[in-house]
């Protein structure tokens, strides 16, 4: 199992949550199946064509994969008009769901997740300040600090973003939040060394799990890389 639960309990739990927008869409229940026995978090990448220059999938193939699988569907919606799909998306069987705090209609958007049952996650660009999540700290389960440009797999890790990890962390140790810490974009076993630093416990891989040989393999090497880090042993 591709998590790690520390000691005291307060501590948030390490977790490698692979991206399926890296997987063979073809072949995509057993992408997931093949690395089921490492993971409890599956990373579903919605893209609308607006709000990022890419088109990927709906509820229709959510429910599909629901089908298959009985892991945590983290739900990451880079799309213009959330409130429009929350709901198909729940019904279709995502547990929870990331919204962009860039779209605006934030708090109207974080209630309804509520209303719907799902775990609420808000996200923010790479460029997007730490002040701009800063007020619904309290309100959510999961912030996700964007490591690349959303989009497009593949990209390069970008460091910049690690000052507003470490804040994001600061701020909800301060106020006594257990919140996850979700970051995506360029992640693998040495980029996971400096995101855990900061403060991350959850970490999106797409391409470091499924562009290589051994993706359950990829995701142990990434959530040991992140473990020994956070003990202070070097990997
Ligand atoms: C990017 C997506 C990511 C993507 C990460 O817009 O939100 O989840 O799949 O892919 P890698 O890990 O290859 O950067
Ligand atoms: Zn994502």
């Amino acid at each position: 199992m591709a998590t790690v639960d520390p000691a005291p309990s307060d501590v948030p739990t390490l977790r490698v949550v692979p991206s399926i927008l890296s997987a063979d869409f073809g072949s995509l229940s057993d992408a997931v199946a093949g690395v089921t026995p490492g993971i409890d978090w599956l990373h579903v990448d919605v893209m609308d064509g607006h709000f990022v220059p890419n088109l990927t999938i709906g509820p229709p193939v959510v429910a599909s994969l629901r089908a298959h699988s009985d892991l945590f569907f983290d739900t990451h919606l880079m799309i213009t008009e959330p409130a429009r799909y929350l709901e198909p998306f729940r019904d279709a069987g995502a547990d929870g769901c990331t919204v962009h705090v860039e779209v605006g209609e934030t708090a109207a958007l974080i209630a309804l997740m509520r209303d719907l049952g799902l775990r609420v996650g808000l996200a923010a660009n790479p460029d997007t300040p730490f002040e701009a999540l800063e007020p619904f700290l309290p309100l959510v389960d999961l912030v996700l600090c964007m490591t690349v440009f959303p989009g497009f797999g593949g990209q390069s890790f970008m460091a910049e973003v690690l000052p507003k990890i470490a804040q994001v962390r600061a701020a909800a140790d301060a106020s006594g939040l257990t919140l996850d810490v979700e970051v995506d974009g360029g992640i693998d076993e040495h980029t996971v060394v400096d995101v855990t630093r900061a403060g991350a416990n959850v970490f999106v891989a797409g391409s470091a799990v499924f562009h290589r040989a051994d993706p359950l393999g990829a995701v142990s090497d990434i959530l040991r890389a992140a473990a020994a880090e956070r003990s202070g042993v070097a990997s």
